[in-house]
């Protein structure tokens, strides 16, 4: 049996990081980007708590990036039938220093910034799916999925 995967982008927004009162920016759009999806309150506070943390990260590790929103659908189709579910997609990019050991960063309690060091580990808790990705040529960047329910 053939099972088709697609992703389609139903809305993209990019907000550029580099001051702590962009944070503010990411907190507002994601929040609003997650009620527009569906997500409940509770679900809007915590994806946008994710996203936030992303930011304050970049700013204060690489000093500027970008995050990007993304309203994403998944189509699933298996012979005659098909099913959609719909999601948010968050993306942090930057060019900075990269993060020396990821194993680590994702580690609760670490930080190099002197900081609670829960950032990256929560971000991995409530969003579905984690990706990460650095190196001091490229930067960091974080991709993170929720799906709704
Ligand atoms: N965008 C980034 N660029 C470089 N280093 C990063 C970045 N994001 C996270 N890190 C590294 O990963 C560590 C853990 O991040 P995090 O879990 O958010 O905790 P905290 O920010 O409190 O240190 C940081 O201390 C830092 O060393
Ligand atoms: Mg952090």
């Amino acid at each position: 049996m053939k099972i088709l995967t697609m992703n389609k982008i139903i809305e993209e927004t990019t907000i550029d990081v580099c001051e702590p009162s962009d944070n503010a920016a990411v907190i507002y759009t994601t929040r609003q980007m997650s009620a527009q999806i569906g997500f409940n309150e509770a679900e809007q506070f915590l994806i946008a708590a994710a996203a936030s943390e992303l930011s304050t990260n970049i700013i204060r590790y690489a000093k500027k990036g970008v995050v990007v929103l993304r309203f994403i659908k998944k189509i699933i189709s298996e012979q005659e039938s098909s099913i959609n579910i719909t999601g948010i997609e968050i993306t942090a990019k930057d060019s900075g220093c990269g993060i020396s050991n990821v194993d680590q960063a994702m580690q609760e309690h670490f930080s190099t910034g002197n900081s609670l060091g829960l950032g990256l580990p929560s971000v991995k808790r409530i969003m579905d799916e984690f990706f990460i990705e650095s190196s001091p040529e490229n930067g960091t960047v974080v991709i993170a999925t929720k799906w709704r329910e």
